[in-house]
């Protein structure tokens, strides 16, 4: 069906740009994703829900692999995580890098291979250790002095366990203050530039338990510019150089992060994988070969960018309330199912879906249903003016640090995720009962 002709306001509100590429409208306002109708999935599953679109997943990960053809590109599992997400990652031949025990058995139990995995983490458990060292994860990322010895004995004295050390580069970037960490003063890594990196990696080396294959650094989230990358590479080249000096060796390995920013609402920018990968790799090949070191293989860490963009939120209009300096509009989620906003003040596009809207659209706020102010999912968004109780709005970009950052926040009940995919949908992971709450609750 070709699209109605819109101007102006109703074209801001109709621009598909951010949604999966399957989007397609259909009549009455709806849109379906992956070939399933959104109404559709509201009806069958109820809301509020969240629809990921295989394809578009599947499409990142080959986007990915294309673009870093010579990398090993690891999805990170804390942008979301289910056993159907598991299974995709591996068929589309991405490794995986996970952060607790959780994710491990997760990934492992649903068949993930444990050598494809790296586990990261400040502060890991003993539980932690001893289920990557049970499972054989491929690397453990040191991230602090304290770990060393202990990670060490964990491993014993036949063992050996590959590992890679977390370094701070001195780089600021990212979306927000809290996901910035490529500068001393926050809680990961290891000082380039006060000697801890050096320190800790010459006790890695140490330890006869341990393999030290490279250094890693993650400098921060939703970044939408190459260059603090390639500052950061070529302060990791330096740092290698010095420890092929000082030490005599060189690593095969260097792992980038993750970080890849992309846009939430139509306009704005998202970070140029092409250009990344071309000037990365050009910026290591070049570093290293001024500080006459091998090139290493590169890993990067992806997580939001491959699955962010391949979710929807589907939530109901509970209330409207039109109030003197805003129009609220209340649905049936909110900040238990995406924190987002209230944490980074992240900015949403909601839509309406369902129904053919004529009315003009107004300054709307939506907000969720739980009992604090701060619950807001949008602030400030155009939605038609005669929007009410009943109406369905649908979020893109819904994907990663949604579900996954969930909470049992007034019980409401962490919502479904529904897989869509050449036009039939099934359900991931089914929504949080009260029967679950009863059952967690064991106390007199
Ligand atoms: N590697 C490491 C070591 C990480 O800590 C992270 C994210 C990633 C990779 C993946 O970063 P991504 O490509 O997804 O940006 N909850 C925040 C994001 C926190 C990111 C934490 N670490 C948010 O909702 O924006």
């Amino acid at each position: 069906m070709s699209a109605p002709v819109l101007t102006g306001l109703s074209a801001e509100l109709d621009d598909l740009s951010v949604w999966p590429a399957s989007t397609a409208r259909l009549p009455g306002g709806n849109l379906s994703v992956g070939g399933v109708s959104l109404t559709d999935v509201a009806e069958r599953f109820d809301t509020p829900a969240y629809v990921l679109d295989e394809g578009e997943v599947r499409a990142r990960c080959r986007t990915y692999r294309a673009v870093f053809p010579d990398a090993d590109v690891l999805y990170a599992a804390k942008a979301f995580l289910s056993r159907a997400m598991v299974r995709w990652i591996d068929e589309e031949g991405l490794g995986l890098d996970a952060c607790s025990a959780g994710e491990l058995e997760l990934a492992v139990t649903a068949g993930f291979p444990a050598a494809r995995i790296v586990l990261h983490g400040n502060a890991k458990s003993p539980g932690d250790i001893e289920t990557a060292l049970r499972l054989g994860v491929g690397r453990i990322v040191v991230d602090s002095p304290s770990e060393i010895a202990r990670l060490a004995a964990q491993v014993g004295s036949g063992g050996r366990q590959k590992v890679m050390v977390r370094v701070v580069p001195g780089v600021s970037a990212g979306g927000h203050e809290k996901i910035r960490t490529g500068t001393d003063g926050q809680k990961f890594g290891l000082s380039l530039t006060d000697g801890s990196a050096q320190h800790a990696i010459a006790r890695v080396l140490g330890q006869p338990q341990l393999e030290l294959t490279g250094l890693h650094c993650h400098i921060g989230s939703q970044i939408t510019d190459v260059k603090p990358y390639l500052v950061a590479v070529r302060r990791m080249v330096g740092l290698m150089a010095r420890i092929k000096e000082s030490h005599g060796v060189t690593f095969p390995e260097l792992d980038m992060g993750g970080g890849h920013g992309v846009a939430y609402r139509a306009g704005e920018s998202a970070l140029d994988l092409t250009a990344l990968a071309r000037r990365l790799n050009g910026e290591l090949s070049a570093s290293c070969a001024a500080a006459g070191l091998p090139v290493p293989r590169l890993v990067i860490e992806p997580g939001r960018a491959v699955a962010a963009p391949a979710g929807v939120a589907v939530y109901r209009v509970l209330a409207v309330k039109p109030t003197g300096s805003t129009m609220f509009v209340a649905v049936d989620g909110g900040m238990s199912d995406n924190p987002r906003p209230a944490l980074y003040g992240a900015r949403y596009a909601p839509r309406l879906i369902g129904r053919s809207a004529t009315a003009e659209p107004v300054a709307t706020t939506v907000v969720g249903r739980h009992c604090e102010a701060g619950d807001i999912l949008a602030a400030d968004v155009l939605l038609p003016g005669d929007v009410r109780p009943g109406d369905l709005l649908a979020v893109p970009v819904s994907g990663a640090y949604q579900l996954s950052m969930a909470s049992d926040y007034n019980l409401v009940g962490r919502p479904p995720v529904v897989a869509v995919h050449d036009g039939s949908a099934r359900l991931l992971v089914r929504r949080e009962t009260q029967e679950d709450f009863r059952r967690r609750d064991i106390g007199a």
